[in-house]
């Protein structure tokens, strides 16, 4: 069992739909909470309560830098981090540009392994302390099973289930859990911010309120995986 009270928790994506509701259900768990944002305009929906307030662009690879410089330069270790930034793009294979395929990889699983690289050093050195760390991403369910116009999208998502459970073998020595969520399709409005292409119609999708206590849960229990059937 994890607990969160005390615990000091980085969350990537803070001001996206699921990243807030984590936000707020890691406050209320007594954790204190450093958050991310692309951008200063978007910044301003990162939940209240949060301790710290940062612009992380995770397609600029300075950007990546700076922040695990500045994360890593200050007397606060974190004990975790939570990984809910993404973009999605939907369209064929014969209309997907190679530009907007590597848009997707980078801010969907490079720039999230690169970050977590530079923190490991604070990481690993926090968990040595306390006996426990996590990092917990959120890939979805199309890295388990395929959907027709989602390939790029899916093999973004399917590179990042695959790196946080190489990731979570390597930690394990460390004390660190490294938890994939692999949740459907939930109403947070990401599908109408496509960066390409256009969403097909999707059934009511869950509440983000729900995955992200499902989430906080897996991460209180532990688990290293919550495959889409947990949601
Ligand atoms: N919604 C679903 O059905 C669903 C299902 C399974 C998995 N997921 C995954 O859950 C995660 C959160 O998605 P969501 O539905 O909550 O969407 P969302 O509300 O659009 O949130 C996306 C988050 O990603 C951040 N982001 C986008 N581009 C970024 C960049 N270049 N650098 C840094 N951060 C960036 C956004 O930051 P700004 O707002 O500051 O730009 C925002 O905080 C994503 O990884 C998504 O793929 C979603």
């Amino acid at each position: 069992m994890v607990e969160l009270a005390a615990k000091r928790v980085l969350v990537v994506g803070s001001s996206g739909s699921l990243g807030g509701q984590l936000t707020r259900q890691l406050i209320a768990s007594g954790a204190t909470v450093f958050a991310t944002a692309s951008s200063v305009e978007s910044a301003e929906r990162i939940p209240l309560g949060v301790s710290l307030r940062l612009v992380l662009d995770l397609a600029n690879p300075a950007s990546i830098q700076g922040v695990a410089d500045h994360l890593l330069s200050i007397d606060t270790p974190l004990d975790g981090v939570v990984l809910a930034a993404g973009l999605v793009g939907f369209g064929s294979a014969f209309d997907t540009s190679p530009t907007s395929a590597a848009t997707l990889m980078q801010v969907n699983y490079l720039g999230q392994a690169e970050l977590i690289s530079r923190l490991l050093p604070m990481l690993t050195a926090r968990a040595a302390e306390t006996g426990e760390g996590f990092i917990a991403g959120i890939s979805g369910l199309v890295a388990e099973k395929a959907f027709l116009g989602m390939s790029a999208y899916s093999a973004s998502k399917s590179a990042f289930s695959s790196y946080l459970a190489g990731l979570g073998m390597e930690l394990r020595r460390y004390k660190i859990t490294v938890l994939d969520a692999r949740p459907g399709h939930t109403e947070t409005g990401l599908a109408g911010r496509a960066i390409f292409g256009t969403a097909p119609a999707f059934p009511a999708g869950m509440t983000a309120a729900h995955v992200a206590s499902v989430i906080v849960a897996g991460i209180i229990d532990g688990k290293r995986e919550l495959a889409s059937t947990d949601f």
